[in-house]
């Protein structure tokens, strides 16, 4: 159904009306990875601007032109790409499991950490369908906001989800807030892993080791074979599953890691492609269960 176009100022429209707009197409809660701006009325951008420049004489409150100037400033930015976002709840539904409620909050720098990736969501849904691609301990690489995590604890297996240390807190307040018991978090560097090794309270080696688009750089594919050769038991039971986006970009770095797995003695056994979405539109996702060659 269309919108409805915004009222146009010369008319007057009430402070009411104009905030019950602007509380209608917030963006602050996103479902998945839907983005909501398809819903927005027609041109309705610009009118968010021609709001926030307009002194609103008509309305005689000056808090609630304050309320509107802000709130206009808040829906120009929730549309300025997710880098001038303000902080943002992603509520995640999966199958089976209870909504995930995922804090993301304004990024900043690059920390890719702070928002959360269809890797994760693709995975997750996977993990569901799925579940003896996990077993017992589920450590996780990268984590980010925690969906996959998350997923793994709510599937009933103890999970300790990881990142660099600028992350973790936001990760850790994502478990707690979606009630998750059976979890920690943990700064785990893939350059220097050397504090996790030394902390006492998690294991060293693990039977699943679960990572969701750990690749955009050439730096990662050698990092993230030395974590799997030191956290993945050698057992014939152990296995890795990665998740990653089939972005043109990184079709290189994508091919490293594949090649380095190889070399380092991993071998795929199960996995494929899955076609869903991020917030930039169409994705094609490949995942695999990755499992030491000579004692498969
Ligand atoms: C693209 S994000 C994916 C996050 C999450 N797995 C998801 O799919 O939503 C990549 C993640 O790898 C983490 N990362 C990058 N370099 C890292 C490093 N050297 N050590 C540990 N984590 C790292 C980032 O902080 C970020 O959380």
């Amino acid at each position: 159904m269309t919108e409805p176009d915004p009222p146009q100022l010369y008319t007057k429209p009430s402070a009411d009306e104009l905030i019950t707009l602007l509380e209608k197409h917030s963006q602050n809660v996103i479902h998945n990875f839907e983005s909501g701006v398809s819903n927005d009325p027609h041109n309705f951008y610009q009118w968010l601007t021609t709001l926030c420049a307009s002194p609103l004489a008509w309305i005689e409150d000056e808090d609630q032109r304050d309320e509107i100037w802000q709130k206009a400033a808040q829906r120009i930015a929730e549309r300025s790409g997710r880098t001038a976002n303000p902080k943002m709840l992603r509520k995640i539904e999966i199958d089976t499991l209870p909504t995930i409620s995922l804090v993301e909050p304004p990024l900043t720098g690059d920390f890719l950490g702070l928002k959360t990736w269809g890797s994760s969501f693709v995975l997750s849904q996977i993990f569901v369908s799925t579940p003896d691609l996990l077993k017992d301990t589920v450590l996780e690489l990268g984590s980010g906001t925690g969906l996959c995590g998350i997923a793994t604890s709510l599937l009933g297996h103890p999970t300790i989800a990881t990142d660099l240390p600028e992350i973790v807190g936001n990760l850790e307040t994502n478990f707690v807030e979606n009630k998750i018991e059976n979890f920690k978090t943990r700064t785990l560097d893939w350059t220097n892993p050397g504090s996790f090794l030394e902390d006492e309270t998690t294991p060293n080696k693990y039977t699943t080791v679960v990572l969701a688009d750990p690749v955009y750089s050439e730096n990662h594919p050698p990092w993230i074979r030395d974590m799997l050769e030191q956290f993945l038991d050698r057992k014939s039971d152990s296995r890795a599953v990665i998740c990653v986006p089939l972005r043109r970009k990184f079709d290189e770095v994508r091919e490293q890691l594949w090649k380095l797995l190889d070399e380092a003695g991993f071998i795929r056994v199960r996995g494929g492609e899955v076609d869903d979405k991020d917030e930039f539109g169409h994705m094609v996702y490949t995942w695999g269960e990755w499992k030491w060659r000579d004692i498969v």
